[in-house]
Formats: C-alpha cells, structure tokens, sequence
C-alpha cells in the first residue's frame, strides 16, 4: 500500500525559482520516490500570475507524475495553506526602482505577516516552513512571529544556496570533490555579511584548512565570492538564481524531513541561545538532522576573527528585526 500524500504548498509557484522547483517536488526529488504528494499553490490575486500558474499547472499535467495526486491553484494563504505539511515560501515583492531596503523590508513584512496568520490557523500543527523570498531570515522571523501557535521551530530560512555555493568553491579551490567535503558552515544572514567558515571543514577526513593553507584567498577570495554570488548571477545571467535555488530548496527539505546521516548542514533558524546569538533571530547555524528535527551543532570554538563575522552578520539582521517591530506587535 502507498503512503498517505504529503501536502506541500508553494507560495511564488508561477516565478521563476517555482518553475524550477515544483517538477523536482513532484518528481520525488525532495521527499523520496515512493512518497506522493499534493501541491498546494499560491500566487497573488493578479489575473496575469494566476493564468501563467494555471500554465505551470497544465505542464505538470502533462508530465504525468506517478508520485502526483492532486494539484491546486490558489489566491488566499487561507486555502492554499490547508493541513498542509510543508510550505515553501518563496513568493515576495522584488525590490522596485527608488525602493529603499526599509520599504522593501516592510513591503515583505505585510505579506509575511499575513502568509504566518494563515498558516498559524489552517496548516498541520508540525508544518515545515522554508522561506526563500527575500529576505529570507527576517521573513522567516516575521511568519514565525505572525504564529503563536505554532512551534517556533517550525520556521526555517534558507542558508542552503549559500552552502552550496561554498561547497564547489572549495572542492574547486583544493581539487577536491563536493561530496567528500564535510563540516562547512555558512553563519547569519543570507546577505552579503554571511560568513561561511572553514575552519572545521574536512575533505575525506582531513583539514580543508589545512590543505587550502591560504589565510589570504580564504578572507579575501572566498568569503567574498560566496557572499555575492547572487549579484554575480544576476550580471552574468540578466535574472537572479533560479534552478540552484530550487535545488538548494529541495535539499534544504529532504535533509530536514529524510535527515542528513550525521552530515552538518546550514539552516537558518530561530537561535536558542546558541553560539550568543540572541533567541528567535533566524540564523545561519550548523545543524544535523534526524527524524524530522534540527539540532544546532553545539561546542564549536569562535575564534576573534569568527566572533567578529558572525557579529557583523547579526547586527544586520537586528537592525532589520528592529525595522519591522512596529509591524508584529
Ligand atoms: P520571481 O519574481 O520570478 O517570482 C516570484 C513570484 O512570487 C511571482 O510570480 C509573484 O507573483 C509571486 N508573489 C509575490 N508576492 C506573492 C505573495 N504575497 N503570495 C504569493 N505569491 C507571491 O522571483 P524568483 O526568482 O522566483 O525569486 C523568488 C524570491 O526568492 C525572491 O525574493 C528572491 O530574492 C528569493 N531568492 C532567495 C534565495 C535564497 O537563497 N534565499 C536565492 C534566490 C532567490
């Protein structure tokens, strides 16, 4: 006998980034392929987003996916998010012309205030939240904020891309491959500030500090490059990542649901505390997975150099928590 469907809603789902996103979930990419799964999928009231979603929805109609039970088209967070056992919140307003970063954080704030309503009334009480619109952590904090109800913890951000990013950086930098680096960590925000750190990063056992030994390409090369690589991709490209945002999506959710097998890997998520970042800011932090929980990665040592990144990175997202307090109260 199959399983039970799993609910998935998928906010933006007629952008980019959703077009990249939902063959790979109803394919059986993200939750494994004996799981089936419904989608859930939201996009604004506007009659022009609503009939090219009505066009994505007819493609993945045509890809007949066995693992597809049901596909709906929604305008109201309160429909598409019914019982729904993950949402990828990836919709949110661009940044417009003369649009300042306040206006943009409160354009954002409005549509995750009412996105954590909805789902703190109609999605299952254990529902996964994965923000990705932009930006990503203090849209994270704002739904979670939005829903009392819910476990904070239920509320996650994505820090994956820039992992991800990391991840090939490194491999390309010490003739390595992706798949034996382990121990990498992105800290913070998905912004600029990031700070993704090496110092406990192993390729098959051994130091990738070490091997690289290059101090000056680590603080002036690579942290720089991870940092902006999405400005990088939006000058090559003309358009801002989209598949490898998708693709950081699906394995930002399968290691959460399915589990990471003992690997680190980055979420961000709300702090307890940890590593003296104040709790309930949505942080950059290193986490293992199992049976559908995160665990922060406990008893690392900061150096200076890292307490300094890491502190830099959380007073960006304070002061972008501290811009939308009138809005939550
Ligand atoms: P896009 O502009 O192609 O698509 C966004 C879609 O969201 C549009 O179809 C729009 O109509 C819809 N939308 C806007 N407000 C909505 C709302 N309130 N409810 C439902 N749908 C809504 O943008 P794209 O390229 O798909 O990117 C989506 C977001 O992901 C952006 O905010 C972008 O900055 C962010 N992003 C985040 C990354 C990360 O690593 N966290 C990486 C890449 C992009």
């Amino acid at each position: 006998m199959s399983k039970p469907a799993v609910r998935v809603a998928v906010t933006g789902a007629a952008g980019q980034i959703g077009y990249a996103l939902l063959f790979r979930i109803a394919s059986g990419e993200m939750l494994g392929k004996d799981q089936p799964v419904i989608l859930q999928l939201l996009e604004i009231p506007d009659e022009k987003a609503q009939k090219a979603l009505q066009g994505v929805i007819m493609e993945l109609d045509d890809c007949a996916f066995p693992l597809l039970q049901e596909v709906t088209a929604h305008s109201d967070p309160m429909t598409a998010f019914k019982d729904v056992d993950i949402a990828l919140l990836v919709g949110a307003r661009p940044r417009g012309p003369g649009m300042e970063r306040k206006d943009l954080l409160q354009a954002n704030a409005q549509i995750f205030t009412v996105q954590g309503k909805a789902l703190n009334a109609v999605a299952k009480r254990d529902v996964k939240v994965l923000v990705v619109g932009n930006p990503a952590n203090t849209n994270a904090y704002i739904a979670m904020k939005s829903a009392p109800d819910l476990p904070a913890k239920n509320f996650t951000a994505m820090l994956r891309l820039d992992h991800n990013r990391a991840l090939t950086q490194l491999a390309q930098k010490s003739g390595t491959q992706v798949k034996d680096i382990e121990n990498l960590i992105v800290w913070g925000n998905h912004s600029p500030t990031m700070y993704p750190d090496i110092r406990f990063a192993t390729v098959n056992g051994e130091s990738l500090e070490k091997k690289i030994n290059d101090d000056v390409w680590n603080k002036e090369n690579f942290i720089p490059t991870v940092g902006k690589r999405g400005a990088a991709i939006i000058e090559a490209r003309g358009l801002s990542s989209a598949a490898s945002a998708a693709n950081a999506a699906i394995d930002h959710i399968r290691d959460w649901v399915l589990g990471s097998n003992g690997k680190w890997v980055t979420m961000g998520v709300p702090s307890d505390g940890s590593y003296g970042i104040p709790e309930g800011i949505v942080y950059g932090f290193p986490v293992t997975t199992e049976n559908g929980e995160y665990k922060i990665v406990q008893g690392l040592e900061i150096n200076e150099f890292s307490r300094e990144r890491m502190d830099k990175t959380l007073a960006e997202l304070t002061e972008e928590r501290d811009g939308v307090a009138d809005l939550l109260k």
